[in-house]
């Protein structure tokens, strides 16, 4: 599917959400259009990365207003995704959005945080996982690629394009979580970063929200553009 496509559904449910979402600070105050077309790109990335692992099933991290979720949900009809929350007040502004655009059947959300999550069910796994501004790109990781299965994609979408130094502690935060890196793709003004889960992560991963901010898995120049 080319953009003009993506265009040419009929968004109008969820611009309603998105402007709802807007007024009570759970998405950007960017136009709504814009969070539809990004959204878009993690879809484009789904379908030209995740092939190998298939996508029945996909997570989404930090929710937030639903995006990127509740877009690829409409998008990807057969895939039971799972959006995972923290914040009460967003988990349950997810709940009541997935009700009002029909997706209950294929969308749920888990009210808690990812670290919860894998306590509770630390044999589940996902062939996708995308955050979009969840965090650092080194948090993101760790959070998402616990969760996700052999050959499976992450896909995470942070601000600017930050450099990796590729040391010694990128390869060790990749050993330690299961994933190669495949490729840093830059769709718009948008980058992606891209990820293969290519073994079983270390199981005391994602570790607490303070070790992972007090002691990233690996070091990033910060550049934004
Ligand atoms: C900046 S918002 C991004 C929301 C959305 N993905 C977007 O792009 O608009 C980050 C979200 O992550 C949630 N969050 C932060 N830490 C989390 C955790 N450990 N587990 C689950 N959700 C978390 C916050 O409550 C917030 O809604």
């Amino acid at each position: 599917m080319e953009l003009v496509e993506f265009k040419s559904i009929n968004w109008n449910k969820h611009i309603v959400l998105l402007k709802q979402a807007q007024e009570l600070g759970f998405v950007g105050a960017s136009d709504v259009n814009r969070h539809l077309e990004s959204s878009f790109l993690f879809y484009q990335c789904i379908k030209r990365f995740g092939g190998e692992g298939g996508i029945n099933t996909l997570m989404d991290i930090g929710s937030g207003g639903g995006i990127p979720g509740l877009v690829i949900a409409k998008l990807l009809k057969h895939t039971k995704i799972l959006l995972i929350e923290s914040s009460k007040k967003r988990s349950s502004y997810l709940n009541s959005s997935i009700s009002y655009l029909g997706l209950s059947s294929s969308v749920s959300v888990f009210a808690g945080s990812v670290q919860t999550y894998k306590s509770k069910f630390a044999e589940t796994r996902f062939n996708v996982g995308t955050a979009r501004l969840f965090g650092s790109l080194p948090a993101s990781l760790e959070c998402l690629a616990p969760l996700i299965a052999d050959k499976g994609t992450v896909i995470i979408s942070a601000h600017g394009s930050d450099e990796i130094i590729k040391n010694r502690s990128f390869d060790y935060a990749l050993s330690e979580l299961g994933v190669d890196f495949v490729e840093k793709t830059k769709f718009q003004n948008h980058w992606f970063w891209i990820f293969k889960k290519v073994h079983e992560a270390d199981k005391k991963y994602p570790r607490t929200k303070r070790e992972i901010k007090t002691d990233p898995l690996f070091e990033i120049v910060r550049n934004i553009e």
